[in-house]
């Protein structure tokens, strides 16, 4: 599937001075060191004296490596790519070069890997611009405040998690909760916007990977996203890179302006792959066998997220990382580390999602410290009264399981909050529009819901947007622009409700 691996690297590496003009023949000198021990994904070299951290190195005719730690006995370098052709021996080279990966407008709509080599069959991408693959995140001075949304569809998230553009918010949970869905339904969201997404997936099976590639082309804006893949069974070096390489293709864009979003899936996997490549390079390990270097490997990853100020072009750069748990441990060290990094979390919780509470939000343990200040002024109304009335639910939901008698006033706040819950349900790949969310909250907000059966709280919430578009068009487009409800919008919006939910009881 892969080219052979190396290929173009070197060839770019190597003839880069001879493409550049005519050829110069003049003497140079160059350190010529050979590979003394070779393990998986890690090589040793004797004999570059001169090798720097970070460098491109190639090994024999084609393979690359980069070289990771530095020692007067050697270089330990990752590799980037398979070594079948690389033994002990053979001879390594420096380019003087760090590790680059081709940027631009070309890799709109690919599915590469982490050095931009093709994935999905298409031609090469040789001819444009390539970055180091680590930058320096921006300076205090280029920021910006963060001051606007980013939707993700999702009504719990979008409610009373809300994340903004440059904000670092992010996804955790057991397996299979449902995190991979969140990020993909953010991503799908975007169809409208002149969003670059970049999803980089780090250890995924490849089934997975195909997943989400078939849900962007099927339901979002494919030519606006890259997907940058790094394979289990390739070498790790591969995995290692991903998210530094993806961070730099999804920079170009907020560079230019613009706004990208980036997700990692999953930084739990790039920590492990950090730690097998650290422990086979000889480094010290530490807690949890994790080299000493863990935190700083994700900071200054994620601190590559920002809003540049006016001054610097304005874009954006929003990470949404994904993180494993053990058994909900969110106190693991990856988890604490990765919490402590970001600017909230969304928590998925294995108990709600066997419930059928999907997306699994845990809305107690989930926060955003940054996005409810971007949140639209129609959403944001409800956002206060519906985080406590929730929380308020689901502490008296317990003591109700038990069949007790209960008051008339826990009893309504008990059916109110079912209601709640029934609307946040939401399946994976249907985002909704702002102005279905606020609608749907305002229903739920004035109690209209609340003399209604479930499933037909189920019927009304199920395009419920392309209902309201039809009887109200113009007031849910000024929804949708994120305008206010003022008084007036939200009495023809009520109208708009009751009309559908009189039609609902009527068939
Ligand atoms: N909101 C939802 N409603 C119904 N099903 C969902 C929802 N979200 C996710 N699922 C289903 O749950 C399963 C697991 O989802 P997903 O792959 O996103 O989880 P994950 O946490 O990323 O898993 P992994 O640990 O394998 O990465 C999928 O089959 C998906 O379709
Ligand atoms: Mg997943």
């Amino acid at each position: 599937m892969t080219p052979r691996l190396g290929e173009e690297l070197h060839k770019w590496a190597v003839g880069a001075g001879s493409r550049l003009g005519p050829v110069r023949v003049e003497p140079r000198q160059q350190d010529i060191g050979t590979v003394a021990s070779l393990g998986d994904g890690v090589a040793r070299i004797h004999g570059l004296p001169s090798a720097r951290q970070d460098e491109l190195l190639v090994l024999g005719e084609d393979a690359a490596a980069m070289a990771a730690t530095l020692e007067p006995g050697g270089v330990g370098a990752i590799l980037l790519g398979p070594w079948g052709n690389v033994s002990a021996g053979t001879e390594a080279r420096g380019t003087g070069d760090v590790v680059r990966v081709p940027v631009g407008e070309a890799l709109l709509g690919r599915v590469v890997d982490p050095l931009g080599q093709p994935l999905d069959g298409g031609r090469p991408l040789l001819a444009g611009e390539r970055w180091p693959v680590e930058r320096a995140a921006p300076a205090i001075v280029d920021r910006a405040v963060i001051t606007r949304p980013l939707p993700t569809g999702i009504t719990v998230v979008d409610a009373m998690i809300p994340v903004g553009l440059g904000q670092r918010e992010l996804i955790i949970g057991d397996r299979k909760t449902g995190k991979t869905a969140i990020a993909l339904d953010a991503i799908i969201n975007q169809r409208g916007r002149d969003i670059v997404c970049v999803y980089v997936a780090i250890g995924q099976k490849a089934s997975s990977i195909n997943r989400v590639v078939d849900a962007v082309r099927r339901h979002g804006r494919p030519e606006r996203c890259i997907v940058v893949a790094a394979a289990p069974d390739q070498a790790p070096g591969l995995s290692w890179l991903a998210p530094y390489a993806a961070c730099t293709m999804a920079e170009y864009f907020s560079e230019r302006g613009g706004d990208a979003l980036v997700v990692y899936d999953d930084l739990t996997k790039h920590a492990a792959v950090h730690r097998q490549l650290s422990l086979l390079l000889r480094r010290p390990p530490g807690r949890e066998a994790y080299p000493g270097d863990v935190f700083y490997l994700h900071s200054r990853l994620l601190e590559r997220a920002a809003q540049w100020s006016p001054e610097r072009g304005g874009g954006s750069l929003t990470a949404l990382p994904l993180a494993e748990t053990q058994a909900g441990n969110l106190t693991a060290f990856i988890p604490t580390n990765l919490v402590s990094i970001t600017d909230g979390q969304i928590y998925l919780e294995p108990k709600l999602f066997y419930e059928g509470q999907r997306p699994a939000v845990n809305v107690g343990l989930s926060v955003s410290r940054v996005g409810g200040k971007t949140q639209a002024p129609a959403l944001k109304g409800f956002a206060e009264s519906l985080r406590l009335e929730y929380a308020q639910f689901l502490e008296l939901e317990i003591f109700t399981r038990f069949g007790g008698m209960v008051d008339e006033r826990t009893r309504r706040i008990v059916e109110h909050g079912r209601r709640t819950r029934a609307m946040l349900v939401q399946p994976p790949l249907q985002p909704r529009s702002a102005a279905e969310q606020v609608a749907g909250l305002l229903a739920l907000a004035t109690g209209r819901l609340d003399p209604l059966p479930l499933e037909t709280v189920e019927r009304f919430k199920t395009g419920l947007g392309q209902r309201l578009r039809m009887e109200a068009p113009v007031l849910m487009d000024h929804l949708d622009a994120g305008g206010a409800l003022g008084e007036d919008e939200r009495r023809a919006l009520e109208a708009a409700i009751d009309a559908d939910l009189s039609d609902l009881m009527a068939r």
